[in-house]
């Protein structure tokens, strides 16, 4: 597709799944937090609690019914668009980013899978994550939440490793935020709703209802609670390299993902009691600690200074003389000739690759003075993660990268 118009596809829906998405969540925050601060001292008959609250300057009086009023409201509000077209939206971001363009975005470089078979594995990935999830809850494990809880943070961490064999990490990082999110739709579909129908459908027929339901509903809704801060980030992780670019990146997300579920722990718990208020420093600590032992200068790459001093560009085997030099510092030629192989078809004023039209996130590497800028960057890039070139398309190779450290170390000179 003409890459201007899958850029501004790419916007539409992405807009419209960020304001979706905070619709329903924003939603679900809220409801968690009602049900919480419920004033359940001395209820009214047929009330659980109430609760007062003001916002935008009004005063609001909200009630929460044991099961329900005795007569049913004419107008009586659901929550499920708001989670369907998040869905919807997110499905339609994944076509237009990674499957339009699966050979750059998707398919792990060096893999050796096409991008027909990567679309495969993904939407695989979508549908069977959901299948597995619900046959885990409805299998006997769903009686023991705690065991069910930790079977499926377990499987998932799975996933996530098993794609980031197949998937560039991005890819893979995405696909885990699209099984979770499509698990998450699918409990408001499959489960929450259909209780819900029938409590409602039942109470204006006056029969029982089905007491079952609302209890699968309800371990549906607090699984979906848990998953959303680790969806979250999944949403924002592409800006983080040192994350989805590191060789370990399933086990930063697994990492990261814990954090966040102590986090929502101990919100939904500290009303109750500051029991879990030791779960918020201990993520701090626990962020902390990613960033140490994920940082570059932990895990520098070793300069094999022979690997440096006989680089290999474009099959031709360069000579320590044409290397380095007379001070011994990386001649700027070199990076130059590397950077406008391996980086200019995509980052330059006049890209050439099919799939772009603009240098991607503006970064153009044309000459001496935008690449001096945008060395940190690179070296974030290509250094310490190898993200860049996307999918390796572009086949730079180790001792290229090496090359680019050495040469930053050395005072990135441009002369
Ligand atoms: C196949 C095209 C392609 C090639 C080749 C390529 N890039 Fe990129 N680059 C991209 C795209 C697309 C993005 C935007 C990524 C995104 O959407 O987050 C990007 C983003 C970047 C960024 C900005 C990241 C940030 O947000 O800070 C840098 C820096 C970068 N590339 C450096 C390089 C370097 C250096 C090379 C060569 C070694 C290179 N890229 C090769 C496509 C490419």
């Amino acid at each position: 597709m003409d890459p201007h118009m899958t850029e501004w596809l790419n916007l539409a829906i992405r807009w419209v799944h960020m304001i979706v998405g905070i619709a329903w969540i924003g939603a679900s925050f809220y409801f968690v937090w009602l049900e919480n601060n419920l004033n359940r001292s001395n209820p009214r008959e047929g009330l659980s609690g109430d609760l007062w609250a003001i916002h935008g300057g009004g005063i609001y009086h909200l009630e929460k019914y044991k099961l329900a009023p005795p007569k049913m409201p004419e107008n009586l509000h659901w929550f499920k668009w708001e989670a369907y077209f998040t869905w919807i939206t997110g499905v339609l971001l994944l076509g237009v980013v990674y499957y339009l363009n699966a050979e750059i975005y998707l398919v792990a470089p060096g893999s050796g899978i096409d991008s027909a078979t990567a679309v495969m594995i993904g939407v695989a990935s979508l549908i069977s994550g959901w299948v597995i999830y619900n046959l885990l809850c409805n299998s006997p494990l769903g009686k023991t939440p705690l065991l069910l809880g930790i079977v499926l943070f377990l499987a998932l961490v799975a996933a996530a490793y098993g794609l980031t064999q197949v998937f560039s990490g991005r890819g893979a990082y995405i696909h885990v935020g699209a099984i979770i999110g499509t698990i998450m739709v699918g409990n408001v579909f499959f489960v929450i709703m259909p209780a819900q129908r029938n409590l409602v459908k039942a109470i204006e027929e006056n029969v029982e209802p089905d007491p079952s339901l609302p209890a699968k509903g309800l371990l549906r809704s607090r699984h979906n609670n848990y998953l959303t801060l680790p969806v979250l980030f999944i949403m924002i992780s592409n800006h983080f390299p040192s994350t989805y670019g590191s060789e370990f990146n399933w086990l930063i997300l697994a990492g990261l993902s814990v954090f966040s579920i102590l986090v929502r722990h101990y919100f939904n718990t500290r009303h109750g009691s500051q029991k879990f208020a030791w779960t918020i420093p201990a993520a701090a600590l626990g962020m902390v600690t990613l960033a140490f032992v994920t940082s570059p200068y932990a895990n520098k790459p070793v300069a094999p200074v022979a690997n440096v001093k006989s680089v290999q560009h474009g099959g031709e085997v360069m000579t320590e003389a044409q290397v380095a030099n007379s001070d011994g510092t990386i001649p700027f030629s070199q990076i130059n000739q590397v950077i406008q192989e391996r980086c200019s078809v995509c980052h330059s004023a006049t890209p050439t690759h099919a799939a772009f039209q603009t240098a991607p996130a503006g970064v153009i590497l044309d000459t001496p003075e935008e690449i001096k800028v945008n060395v940190p960057r690179i070296v974030a890039q290509t250094v310490t993660t190898k993200v860049m070139p996307l999918g390796n398309l572009t086949q730079m190779t180790d001792e290229e990268r090496v090359l680019i450290g050495e040469w930053v170390e050395q005072g990135a000179q441009i002369q």
